[in-house]
């Protein structure tokens, strides 16, 4: 279906052509001067200069052509040459109540039907899952979310770090602390033990324990390194210690990826690339791209475009250890075998830019990927504390994804039993459901904190007001699409039905501002979708929220005396609670039934 503003345009356009103007200067847009107008076209200013006359003597004579379409309730030509348009109530209507039956309200993507990767998450496994993380996660989930909205096959990957140092670490640390065990013991050759030799929260304290080590103790990182390297040669003790890490640690990592609502469809790592290097590394050295230099070996990358120097790509070092560039670049070769995808979105904090600068440029120049392949990274800023720092602990450590959740979830449970207790209901009501309705209001707190920012820019965690009930928040979304919700099902209590209802042209001005809020929704996804960027969706269910709550204090819905009135009431609120819902699941953010 059209959007509004293409369907605006086409009747603008007729006027144009019917004064003899070329109708590339019919473009429309939302005006920006709201008090003068609904929409807008500064075509005539462009124009003139073609013609040779005055802009106004354009709009002018459009105008004059257009005036009377049923379209508009008013059109008008204000100098130096604008043309101000406020459409016709049924002309709104029609439209709105269109949107209401067609499948996706009637979005049609600008792209559609491509394999896109969404490598996102980036956990590093046996690391403990930390709100550096959480970025990652909770944009990833959203971006996928809004390509699969746009007809695309999306492939989220959650791409985990289970192959640097990390491991070494691990296995030097768990041998110093437990000797006996088979692995340690050079002369075993049965089977090693089936059951890990260390538990989760066990294996939690054994990295940061050893990655201290090893910052003291030269010897001890050293032979970190080493056991790095025997298990990526593929040593049967190192293996077997890193499949028990690997088990353990996923297990973990599902649970914590599970309690944000984020799932990915692949579960594939930095090992799982291994296999791919050494002949992607011939391969470019028989293309005359790798070369040796100090020891290692390097792909140029720098561009006659660049304005600085771009240091070139380092695939391999001298001792054959795996580096992160090159594990992207062999998973570029897996992901091409497995899926031929279209486009790549990455996500990772934005001060990895230049390594995945890198990685694309290699991957294009090797021809790893198609030439006309679109690789895109998504840097995000540093979640920070209300000092300005990096968000930490009271104590300065790093927060953990489970404190920081539940310390959310209690936040939001007070608020709710304040409300309550204002509202002076019974604050008995610590049930099982309270408690879930907090966890969801909770995340939809924290999501959308992250969310209505601009991914690129830091932002300051503020825990106080992202669990506001008002203003530009998760919990305030929400609130609006719970108080629709209540007032359909009263209305359903009192035996109306709220399906196959016709939205009416709106009766008021309150009415009206929720319906030019409503057919937006097409371009405002799609321009979400082309940019991968979700904050314009947070800003969208914003403005939806507040017309709607303007609407709502002005209006008696469910006392309306006129019944068919009350049922155009009905049928924009089903229809602004559809949107909204289905705007919070793109950005993966669930709506209780009850607040
Ligand atoms: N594991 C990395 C980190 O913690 C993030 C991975 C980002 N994705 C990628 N394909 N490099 O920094």
């Amino acid at each position: 279906m059209e959007t509004i503003i293409e369907k605006i345009e086409d009747i603008v356009k007729e006027g144009f052509n019917a004064c003899g103007y070329d109708e590339k200067y019919a473009r429309v847009t939302v005006s920006n001067r709201p008090d003068l107008c609904e929409y807008q076209c500064n075509g005539a200013m462009a124009a003139a200069k073609e013609y040779g006359k005055a802009p106004f003597l354009i709009a002018d004579s459009v105008v004059e052509r257009l005036a009377g379409n049923v379209a508009f309730k008013s059109i008008e030509s204000v100098k130096p040459g604008f043309i101000n348009i406020i459409v016709s109530e049924d002309f709104l209507g029609t439209y709105l109540d269109d949107m209401g039956h067609e499948d996706k309200f009637g979005y049609v993507p600008s792209v559609t039907d491509k394999t896109v990767i969404v490598d996102y998450g980036g956990a590093n496994a046996a690391k403990p899952l930390h709100v550096g993380h959480l970025r990652s996660a909770v944009i990833g989930e959203s971006v996928k979310r809004i390509q699969r909205f746009a007809g695309n096959k999306v492939i989220g990957d959650v791409h985990l770090g289970d192959w640097g140092l990390q491991m070494g670490l691990i296995i030097e640390e768990l041998r110093d602390r437990k000797p006996e065990l088979p692995y340690f013991d050079e002369s075993f050759t049965g089977e090693y033990p089936a059951d890990p030799p260390f538990t989760i929260s066990e294996l939690e304290e054994i990295y940061p324990a050893a990655s201290r080590k090893s910052k003291e103790n030269d010897q001890f990182l050293e032979r970190a390194h080493n056991a790095t390297l025997k298990l990526q040669s593929g040593d049967r003790a190192c293996r077997a210690i890193w499949n028990h890490i690997m088990n353990v640690s996923k297990k973990d990592l599902k649970k914590n990826y599970d309690n944000l609502n984020v799932s990915f469809d692949l579960w594939k790592g930095e090992s799982d690339a291994q296999t791919y290097i050494p002949d992607m590394i011939q391969d470019m050295i028989d293309k005359g791209l790798a070369y040796e230099s100090q020891g290692a070996t390097v792909v140029d990358i720098q561009e006659d475009t660049d304005s600085k120097e771009l240091p070139p790509c380092i695939i391999r070092k001298s001792d054959g250890a795996a580096l992160y560039a090159t594990s992207d670049l062999a998973t570029i070769v897996e992901r091409e075998r497995d899926y031929h995808p279209d486009s790549y979105i990455y996500l990772a904090d934005k001060r990895q830019e230049l390594h995945f600068t890198q990685v694309f440029r290699v991957a294009k120049k090797a021809g790893i990927v198609k030439p006309d392949a679109s690789l895109t990274f998504l840097g995000f800023g540093t979640m920070n504390g209300k000092d300005g720092k990096p968000f930490k602990t009271r104590d300065g450590g790093t927060m953990r994804l489970e404190i920081l959740i539940s310390d959310i979830q209690k936040a939001v449970l007070s608020k709710m039993e304040d409300n309550a207790k204002k509202k002076g209901q019974e604050d008995g009501d610590s049930s099982g459901e309270a408690y879930e309705t907090a966890r969801m209001i909770g995340l939809a707190a924290l999501k959308y904190g992250d969310l209505s920012n601009q991914a690129s820019k830091d932002y300051v965690f503020d825990i106080d007001r992202f669990t506001s009930f008002e203003g530009n928040t998760g919990p305030y979304i929400l609130y609006t699409i719970v108080r629709i919700k209540s007032i359909l099902s009263k209305y359903v209590q009192a035996g109306g039905e709220c399906n196959n209802l016709k939205i009416m042209p709106p009766s008021s001005d309150s009415e009206k501002n929720l319906a030019l809020a409503l057919v937006r929704f097409s371009e405002v996804i799609d321009s979400a979708y082309m940019d991968n960027a979700p904050h314009k969706i947070c800003q969208y269910i914003y403005d939806v929220s507040n017309v709607f709550n303007g609407f709502y204090h002005d209006t008696k819905i469910l006392s309306e005396a006129d019944e068919e009135k009350k049922k155009g009431y009905i049928a924009i609120l089903s229809l602004t609670k559809d949107i909204l819902l289905t705007c919070i699941d793109l950005l993966g953010i669930e709506c209780p039934e009850r607040m």
